[in-house]
């Protein structure tokens, strides 16, 4: 079924477990998550990033629609999120379609504007039950973006810098910069677990793990036991899914019927699913 983020998240912070959430591009996406946590027999969350909804032309409905449908056709507990959201025209649909929470990323901004956007947001989602997610400090590794060094201590989270961040802001959960980056190809990130339990300690909100991809999964279970929350996973799908295809395609040059490779690359997702719910379990 489909189950608001805010009670899967809390759900888990007082288990001192976590949430694993995945990003969904594609229908085969969708279901692979669906499948992954039936498997396993955990929750899960679905979440369209803003560049996703870039690459369907624009237009939320459609992959936010199949999302929804997806999640309340499954037995397991999955939430809908709308992830990496800039434009202030994508955060107003956020509770449409079966979204209950938002990442909203001002991270770009300076520590003033990102708290005076964020604020403004939490506002409004607020006053539409909306759980919001936020960043303080740069993760890095964006579309597009060069990649941040990951290990770089400049652009990490501060402890004090967040505990002001939360009470000026309002936010329900934080993303924050302790050695991951985005799309990395390699598991080869190290934590910092001295800061995670750190911020865990100075700040009252649970604390969201990005680009969990490059984590490897021992200092995945070490973020977890030192105070994450949420754990954020896309280009891990997207390297299972492309592997499956690319071997199915050099085995089979002829093939036109595209369901005779995203079957093998939905089941390969389904199975990298299974293994970070594996992994982040308890
Ligand atoms: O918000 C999405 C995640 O941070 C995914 O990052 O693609 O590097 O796993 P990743
Ligand atoms: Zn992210």
């Amino acid at each position: 079924p489909l189950v608001p983020t805010g009670e899967l998240i809390a759900r888990a912070r007082s288990a001192d477990d976590a949430v694993a959430a995945f990003n969904v591009i594609t229908l085969e996406h969708a279901e692979a998550i669906a499948r992954g946590a039936e498997r396993v027999g955990r929750p899960a969350i679905l979440q369209i990033s803003e560049n996703a909804v870039k690459f369907h032309g624009g237009e939320l409905s459609a992959v936010a629609a199949a999302s929804a449908a997806v999640a309340r056709a499954s037995t397991a507990p999955l939430g809908l999120h709308l992830d990496h959201v800039v434009s202030p025209d994508l955060l107003r649909c956020a509770h449409t379609e079966g979204f209950s929470s938002v990442m909203f990323d001002a991270s770009k901004l300076s520590y003033g504007d990102n708290v005076k956007a964020t604020a403004e947001a939490v506002r409004w989602g607020h006053g539409r039950g909306i759980w919001v997610e936020a960043e303080l400090g740069r993760v890095g590794g964006k579309d597009g973006e060069p990649p941040l060094d990951a290990h770089t201590p400049g652009v990490r989270t501060d402890p004090a810098e967040a505990a002001a961040y939360i009470a000026d802001t309002g936010v329900d959960a934080l993303a924050v910069a302790v050695g991951s980056a985005h799309a990395m190809t390699r598991r080869t990130a190290t934590l910092d677990h001295t800061l995670i339990t750190a911020l865990r300690d100075a700040v009252p909100v649970p604390l969201v793990l990005h680009g969990s991809s490059g984590v490897p999964d021992d200092e995945l279970r070490a973020a977890i036991a030192a105070g994450m929350t949420k754990i954020n996973i896309g280009t891990a799908l997207n390297a299972a899914f492309t592997g499956a295809v690319r071997a199915y395609l050099a085995d089979h040059p002829d093939t036109v019927d595209p369901r005779k490779y995203l079957a093998p690359a939905r089941e390969a997702m389904t199975g990298t699913v299974a293994h970070f719910l594996t992994v982040i379990s308890p």
